[in-house]
């Protein structure tokens, strides 16, 4: 029997969701839920499945197996918290939340009820950086440095205030902190700087943008941010992030260890010292960590991103804009709920 999938959130990122779940025999799209009802029921025909006014309407009226939550990052908790009650299990798209407080009640409904979940880290799935971290789990690792610049604001309209998207180390830089963790291991600390180099005020008459954005009414976050990371095993990190508009995305990592120099471009790697090699992600690679989940589910198997990473992460970025407040270096210690460690 195939497996019931009911989808929270049918934005941007869903169609990616849908398109990957529609494409599998082995799932069955079973109903749809949008604070945007319009855009549930155009769903709903495009992908089969009802469309439904509410999660609860969703989760009691076309009994889901699973569902994929693709909401922004202040729409979670009761729509976690209503799944876990009813033994659902989800796939949520990072982040998780834009609060500690937050995430740490959708955690304990998590821990409460032992569904299975999987946070959309989709870096953490590609085989070039499944690779990579396997060669760097055998050897010290001494620096990891990071980036992640766009080419300006992204079109949804919560991105560009702290409250809606907790700015572009929780929303998004969120997937590079995450694979620090994945590639070196937890964090101990958080240094950071924060500015906002340019005017986002939209010009007298601006027509309203598509696409990445060079303005937007309400921009209250800022636009650079540099941090640095100590790593719990002494390793230490460096993030340099921008959406200040300057032509293209480059999101990638160099990675220090002993005796192997890694390059992580996009989700593709190449490494050299006593290994040697490089691996280029296919196409669908964004996929993988969905389909992880949708076979996690039907084999009752727990998927290897489960919701605390989401958890720790999220912490990784918090620190980063709790050091900015402080003018010191914020420890994850002193963030993370208690037991996550
Ligand atoms: N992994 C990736 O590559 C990737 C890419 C883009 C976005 N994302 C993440 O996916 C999430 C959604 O981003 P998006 O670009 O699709 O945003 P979006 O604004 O295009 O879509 C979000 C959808 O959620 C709906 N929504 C809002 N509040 C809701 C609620 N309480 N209940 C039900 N539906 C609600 C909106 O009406 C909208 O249709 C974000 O967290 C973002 O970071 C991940």
């Amino acid at each position: 029997m195939a497996l019931r999938l009911g989808f929270v959130g049918v934005g941007g990122i869903a169609q990616r969701h849908l398109n990957g779940a529609k494409a599998r025999a082995d799932v069955e799209i079973v109903g749809h839920c949008d604070v945007n009802e319009a855009r549930a029921r155009e769903v709903a025909v495009q992908f089969g499945g009802e469309a439904c006014a509410s999660p609860a309407e969703l989760y009691d009226g076309t009994k889901p197996d699973a569902i994929v939550i693709s909401t922004p990052p202040h729409a979670h908790g009761e729509i976690e918290e209503e799944a876990c009650r009813r033994g659902i299990p989800f796939f949520v798209e990072k982040p998780v939340a834009v609060s500690m407080a937050l995430a740490e009640r959708v955690l304990r409904a998590v821990e409460a009820s032992g569904v299975i979940t999987q946070v959309g880290y989709m870096y953490r799935r590609s085989e070039p950086i499944r690779t990579v971290q396997r060669l760097l789990s055998e050897r010290p690792v001494a620096m990891v440095q990071a980036h992640f610049y766009m080419p300006g604001l992204p079109p949804a309209p919560w991105y560009q205030t702290m409250a809606h998207s907790g700015g572009q180390l929780v929303e998004q830089a969120t997937h590079i902190l995450d694979l620090g963790r994945f590639l070196a291991g937890d964090v101990r600390s958080v240094l950071g700087r924060t500015a906002r180099v340019r005017n986002w005020t939209p010009p007298p008459g601006a027509e309203p943008q598509t696409g990445m954005r060079s303005y937007a009414e309400g921009f209250d976050i800022p636009d650079t941010t540099a941090l640095v990371l100590e790593y719990e095993s002494g390793a230490l990190g460096t993030l340099s992030c921008s959406i200040v508009p300057q032509g293209q995305w480059d999101v990638g990592f160099k990675v220090v260890a002993e005796g192997l120099l890694v390059t992580i471009d996009g989700a593709s790697a190449r490494w050299s010292g006593d290994e040697t090699g490089e691996a280029t992600a296919p196409d669908d690679w964004p996929l993988a960590v969905l389909h992880e989940f949708l076979d996690g589910v039907i084999a009752g198997e727990q998927p290897s991103i489960p919701y605390v990473e989401g958890v720790k992460s999220l912490a990784v970025s918090l620190a980063g804009y709790e050091s900015v407040k402080r003018g010191a270096p914020a420890v994850l210690r002193e963030l993370l709920p208690e037991g996550v460690g």
